[in-house]
């Protein structure tokens, strides 16, 4: 069968198709327009804006894979409807809907955080690979830019939302302090660049470390503001920069490291699947193998890690063999937040 996904959930404009049998599926078109550049100037995701630029782009994406196939042949459409953006997430409503219309056909609708996590089942590629298996009991983080969450999943029905930031997200504090620092949206990336280069480590806290899994972000940027601040008085910050980065990636992956130890040795978990935005940060990667060197650890291709398209599609798809179906283009609602 194929299915079309669509992703319009913050500043990334998606539209995947894939073909999908049985247990296999191979990646027919994975369009992707990123707006970066656009929100760059405001040093942050302008949610009107992102709302706008998903209008205007959502018909190119479209029309590059109307060249290549003819989308009468879709069986369903996967549409993300949230978390993420409500500009954002209605004016990728209304272009699905208006298509389901225009095709005659039914949606599934993705739930954009799981798409992040069943990102971690297949490769962007075109020719058949068989979707990867997974094993439970399994923790399972999210990290993005708008999120930190993490589940615990007995098997694929029995989930349970472990914890969540109670403020700010990783991704978020990352994108705000690179801004402190004079760095371009997004934080995230910028400040991995840039950490390779450090030399030294600035202590920073750790906020919420021993409470539950809940995760509290915002007293660290407050101190690593303070911090910069503190430097400033005395030298140019530029210099310090490198180490800056470092230090503050380090400390957040630290706190979700350490959480996700407790969590393993609490509910005796052997599997641990890590995505979202943040989840491309090859420190992050590196420093979750060395601290779980006898887990089955699940990442996602880095290029899967942030968002897309094919994510939607895989998880349209994943949810209908497990027994969802399509609804009528009326019944689709969108949901800013996490559920
Ligand atoms: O999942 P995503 O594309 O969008 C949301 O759902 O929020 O994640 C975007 C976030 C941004 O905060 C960005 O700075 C961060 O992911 N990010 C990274 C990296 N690439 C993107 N953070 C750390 N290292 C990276 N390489
Ligand atoms: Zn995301």
């Amino acid at each position: 069968m194929f299915i079309l996904g669509i992703e319009t959930t913050c500043d990334e404009t998606g539209i995947a198709l894939i073909e999908a049998k049985e247990d296999k599926v191979r990646v027919l078109k994975n369009e992707l327009r990123s707006q970066y550049k656009i929100h760059r100037e405001y040093g942050g995701v302008v949610p009107i804006l992102a709302a706008r630029e998903h209008k205007k782009n959502l018909p190119i994406l479209l029309e590059n894979i109307k060249k290549y196939f003819d989308l009468r042949k879709i069986d369903f459409l996967a549409f993300s409807v949230g978390p993420g953006l409500l500009p954002a997430l209605v004016s990728g409503k209304e272009f699905v809907q208006d298509l389901a219309k225009k095709l005659n056909k039914k949606i599934i609708p993705v739930d954009h955080l799981m798409a992040h996590f069943y990102s971690v089942l297949i490769k962007d590629k075109n020719k058949w690979q068989k979707v990867k298996e997974i094993n439970f009991p399994l923790l399972v983080l999210i990290v993005s830019g708008g999120h930190t969450n993490l589940y615990l999943f007995k098997n694929w029905q029995d989930k349970k939302k472990l914890g969540k930031t109670l403020d700010d997200a990783a991704g978020e504090i990352l994108d705000k302090c690179a801004r402190y620092l004079g760095l371009p949206y997004p934080g995230g990336p910028e400040i991995e660049r840039l950490s390779i280069k450090a030399k030294n480590y600035f202590p920073l806290p750790k906020p919420m470390l021993q409470q539950g899994y809940n995760f509290s972000f915002s007293g660290l940027k407050t101190a690593f503001i303070d911090l910069v601040d503190e430097i400033k008085k005395y030298k140019k910050i530029d210099e310090e920069i490198p180490n800056l980065c470092f230090s503050l990636q380090k400390t957040i992956f630290e706190i979700l490291i350490y959480k996700l130890k407790k969590a393993t040795e609490n509910f005796k978990v052997q599997n641990i699947a890590i995505s979202g935005g943040v989840a491309a940060n090859q420190t992050l990667r590196k420093m979750v193998k060395k601290n779980f060197p006898n887990y089955r650890i699940y990442f996602p291709e880095r290029k899967l890690s942030t968002d897309n398209g094919l994510n939607i599609a895989f998880g349209g798809y994943l949810l209908f063999k497990n027994g969802t179906l399509p609804l009528n283009y009326q019944e689709i609602d969108v949901y800013p937040r996490s559920i």
